[in-house]
């Protein structure tokens, strides 16, 4: 009856061509800062919180998990690992998109044991894939590292179903990354196009903020092009930005450090934000849809909902062009 409501509740607001926050993790409450004794009791909730799906599972759809700056080897990351393991359970993602900073501080053989293998490795012994892209802390030699299948390459692209993801090197967006781009989308006949990215074009971060001049060079062509959502990490936190130019933004930072209360309040960018616990996307691509849940490292849903293909809905509303519509 739940998964009725929320079904007929997802109808509505798609009618209305909007991006929709799940009810329930509307109504989640806050969790206690990461700090001190209060991680240590955050921990213990969440190994007893229930696991609470909000996503369709719908037969073939493309199943994949998103989180970023992970790299550090804490006690946290390995307790929002677990929860990552424990979503798999009902959540049978594939793949996990990484967003960068995947190793702070060294990258010695030991490093990449003790901030990667250690904490993943049920998920790597279940041959969940994990596809990196390169954070400012990170050195391009990753690249070779086979764990993170980039195949040797800054920038890549791969595809599951009608879903194509491009990672690519936000440290050094040079004139060969953007022709490399540009020519791969403009042969892409995947339904949905997927960028993700370390420095994120959009961000509420205080200490960050919005990487501008990465914007400046990237967004004409994923308007160009018809990308659909772009992915990237590097502030510590969650924000779901509001659609910029009929693109849906995300940043998902905040898997391996918390950088708690650093999202600026009232930001005009802000559609959702969470940055008072460590966090990961959960992401299920649906024929036109593209679901997404956000888990805290307590276990808590923090933001929930679903997003339409804008060029699927442009084609449906007898646009004269396939080009990117505005969602609102
Ligand atoms: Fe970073």
């Amino acid at each position: 009856m739940k998964r009725t409501i929320t079904s007929l509740l997802t109808f509505a607001a798609l009618l209305f061509g909007g991006l929709v926050g799940n009810a329930l993790a509307q109504t989640s409450a806050p969790v206690a800062p990461a700090t001190g004794e209060r991680v240590a009791a955050a921990a213990a909730v969440a190994t007893a919180s229930p696991v609470k799906l909000t996503l369709p599972l719908k037969e073939g759809s493309v199943r994949f998990l998103v989180i970023g700056d992970t790299g550090t080897g804490t006690h946290q990351q390995h307790e929002l690992a677990d929860v990552m393991l424990r979503y798999r359970q009902s959540f049978p993602y594939e793949f996990v998109l990484m967003m960068g900073d995947n190793l702070y501080g060294g990258e010695t053989p030991t490093d990449f044991k003790t901030k990667f293998e250690d904490v993943y490795k049920p998920l790597l012994d279940d041959k969940v894939k994990f596809y990196a892209t390169l954070g400012n802390h990170d050195g391009s030699n990753q690249r070779f590292y086979q764990a993170f299948n980039m195949n040797g390459e800054e920038f890549y692209r791969f595809a599951r179903g009608n879903v194509a993801f491009y990672s690519l090197n936000s440290n050094y967006m040079d004139k060969r990354q953007v022709k490399w781009l540009e020519d791969e989308l403009a042969k892409d006949t995947a339904e949905w196009k997927i960028m993700f990215m370390h420095h994120p074009p959009y961000s509420s971060g205080g200490k960050h903020g919005s990487s501008s001049g990465l914007r400046e060079v990237v967004e004409p062509i994923f308007l160009k092009y018809g990308v659909n959502a772009v992915f990237a990490g590097h502030e510590h936190f969650y924000e779901r930005i509001k659609p910029q130019k009929g693109i849906y933004y995300f940043i998902s930072g905040a898997g391996g450090k918390l950088r708690s209360g650093d999202v600026k309040k009232n930001s005009p960018l802000t559609d959702k934000a969470y940055d008072t616990d460590m966090s990961f996307m959960l992401l299920e691509a649906a024929g036109d849809e593209l679901h997404f849940q956000v888990i805290s490292r307590t276990g808590e849903t923090v933001d929930s909902g679903v997003m339409m293909n804008q060029r699927k809905k442009a084609k449906a509303m007898n646009a004269s062009n396939l080009t990117v519509s505005p969602i609102r």
